[in-house]
C-alpha cells in the first residue's frame, strides 16, 4: 500500500519505519529540511531502541523514503496520516495549528480521493475540523474530489515503542465509513492476522480512547503514589502492599509502581487538556484534576526527604543525581522529576552532580553551563565528593550497585530512592540511610 506520514518526530518516524517493514511503500514528510537532509542518510534524531536500524534497513530496501515536499507525499499515498505535535497552549489545550496546517496543505495538493488518518494525539472533535478544513482548501474542487477523515490514535511507549506498534494490544480506528475499513484493514493486516486487533469505532469515540487510556493509566499511578504517602504515616511497605493488590486480576501489576511521579510528553499534557476539555462542556473533572495534583506534590517528595534526611540544610551541598529521563531507556527530560528535583536544589543553593546514560546531552540542551551542575559520564564519578545520593529514574544499570562504595564515597551515608530498587535491609545493612517511597525510613 502507499502510505504518506507527515510529520518525521517519535510517532511519524515509529509509524512510517514500522509500516516500510511490513512492506508497505512509505514516504515521510516533514517540514525541517534538516531533519529530512539527516534521515535520508540514516541518522535518527530521537533515541529509540531499534529505530535507527529499523529506518536504515528499510531505507536501504527502498520502502522508506524522507521529503520536505508535501506535494510529493500528498501525491504519493493513498493513505495520508498525520503524526505531527499538539502541543498544549498556554491554557493546557493542545494545540492545533500544525494538524490544520498538514490537512490545508493535503486539501492544496491532493487530486485523487485520499483518508487522512489522524494520529496525532487531538481533542474530541478535530477530526470533524480536519475535514473542514480540507473541505474550505478544496473550494470549486469538492464536486471532483472526495477524501475522508478518520481516526487512529497511537498507544506507544517510549522506549518500548517499536514493541508497541507491532505488538500493541489493539488498533483503535474511528470511521463509520466501509471504505475506510477496508483500507485500514488493508494497512495493519500484518499486524492483525493471528488475533484481529482492529477496533473500529466512531470518530469522536476513538479520539476520546486515546484520552481516557492515559487518564486511567496516570490514574493508576497516582493512586499509588498516594497509597504509597499513606502506607509512610501507617507504618506500611508500599511494595508487600502493591503485591497484595496486584494480584487481583481485576486490578492488575501494570501502573500501579510508586515513585516520584509520572512525566513524560503524554501524561502529563493529556490529563490537563482532558480536563479542560471537560470543563468547556461543562462535566465535572474532579479525579482528574486530583490525578494532576497528586502528581505535581509527589514530584517534590524526593527534596523533602533529602531536606528531612539533611536536617534542613541543603545550602552549599552537593548532591549526586541518578536519573535524568522521566523514565528508562529514553533522553526524553520533558515533565522528568529529576528536573523539579534539580530546580529545588538549586533555589536552595545546593549543587547537582547528575548522571544519565542517554540524558546528558538534553539536560545540557535544557540547562547550559551553570556551576551547580556538573554531568558525569559515569554512576559512580558521579558519588564522589557529593553529599547524599538520589534516583529519579530506573535505569537498569542502577539495580545493582555496591552499597559498602556508595557508603565509603558519599560525605553522609544518605540515599534518597524515588523509584524504589533497592531491598531497605541490603542498605541499611552497608550503614547507609535510605529513604524510598512508602517504605518507611
Ligand atoms: C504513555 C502511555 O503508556 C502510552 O500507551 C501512550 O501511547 C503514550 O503515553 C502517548 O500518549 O504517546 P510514555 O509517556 O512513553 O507512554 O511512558 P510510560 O511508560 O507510560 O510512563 C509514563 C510515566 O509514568 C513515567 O514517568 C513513568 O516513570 C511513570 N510510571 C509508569 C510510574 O510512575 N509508575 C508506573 O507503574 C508506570
Amino acid at each position: 500500500m502507499k502510505i504518506t506520514i507527515h510529520g518525521s518526530g517519535y510517532v511519524g518516524l515509529v509509524t512510517g519505519a514500522c509500516l516500510a517493514d511490513v512492506g508497505h511503500d512509505v514516504v515521510c514528510v516533514d517540514v525541517d529540511q534538516i531533519k529530512i537532509a539527516s534521515l535520508k542518510q540514516g541518522n535518527v534524531p530521537i533515541h529509540e531502541p531499534g529505530l535507527e536500524d529499523l529506518i536504515r534497513y528499510n531505507l536501504e530496501s527502498g520502502r522508506l523514503r524522507f521529503t520536505s515536499n508535501p506535494e510529493e507525499g500528498v501525491e504519493h499515498g493513498l493513505l495520508q496520516f498525520i503524526a505531527v505535535g499538539t502541543p498544549p497552549d498556554e491554557d493546557g489545550s493542545a494545540d492545533l495549528t500544525h494538524v490544520l496546517k498538514v490537512a490545508r496543505s493535503i486539501g492544496q495538493h491532493m487530486g485523487d480521493y485520499r483518508v487522512i488518518v489522524n494520529k496525532s494525539t487531538v481533542p474530541v472533535g478535530t477530526a470533524d475540523r480536519v475535514h473542514q478544513a480540507i473541505h474550505e482548501v478544496l473550494e470549486d474542487r469538492t464536486e471532483t474530489l472526495d477524501f475522508d477523515v478518520c481516526s487512529n490514535p497511537e498507544f506507544l511507549k517510549e522506549g518500548a515503542a517499536i514493541e508497541d506498534f507491532s505488538r500493541g494490544a489493539r488498533i483503535v480506528v474511528g470511521s463509520e465509513s466501509e471504505r475506510v475499513q477496508r483500507l485500514m484493514r488493508e494497512c495493519y493486516a500484518p499486524y492483525s492476522r493471528q488475533k484481529d486487533k482492529l477496533i473500529f469505532m466512531d470518530v469522536r469515540s476513538a479520539e476520546l480512547t486515546k484520552y481516557a487510556a492515559n487518564a486511567m493509566l496516570a490514574t493508576k499511578i497516582s493512586f499509588i503514589n498516594e497509597i504509597a504517602n499513606l502506607a509512610e504515616s501507617l507504618g506500611a511497605d508500599i511494595e508487600q502492599v502493591r503485591h497484595g493488590i496486584g494480584s487481583d486480576p481485576r486490578i492488575g501489576y501494570h501502573f500501579i509502581y510508586p515513585g516520584c511521579g509520572y512525566g513524560g510528553s503524554c501524561f502529563p499534557k493529556d490529563v490537563k487538556a482532558l480536563a479542560r476539555t471537560a470543563g468547556e462542556v461543562g462535566a465535572p473533572a474532579q479525579l482528574l484534576h486530583a490525578v494532576e495534583e497528586v502528581n505535581e506534590a509527589q514530584k517534590s517528595r524526593l527534596f523533602d526527604k533529602l531536606k528531612q534526611a539533611m536536617h534542613g540544610n541543603l545550602k552549599g551541598r552537593t548532591i549526586a543525581l541518578w536519573g535524568l529521563a522521566f523514565k528508562p531507556n529514553t533522553d526524553d527530560m520533558r515533565e522528568a522529576p529529576s528536573r523539579t528535583l534539580m530546580e529545588q536544589l538549586w533555589a536552595e543553593g545546593a549543587r547537582v552532580q547528575a548522571y544519565d546514560p542517554e540524558a546528558s546531552a538534553e539536560c545540557h540542551r535544557l540547562y547550559g553551563e551553570r556551576p551547580d551542575l556538573c554531568l558525569s559520564r559515569q554512576r559512580d564519578a558521579a558519588l564522589e565528593g557529593a553529599d547524599a545520593l538520589v534516583i529519579c529514574t530506573e535505569w537498569k544499570a542502577f539495580r545493582s550497585v555496591d552499597f559498602e562504595y556508595i557508603a565509603r564515597t558519599l560525605n553522609h551515608p544518605v540515599i534518597v530512592d524515588g523509584r524504589n530498587l533497592y531491598s531497605p535491609e541490603d542498605v541499611k545493612r552497608a550503614g547507609l540511610d535510605y529513604y524510598a517511597i512508602g517504605r518507611g525510613d
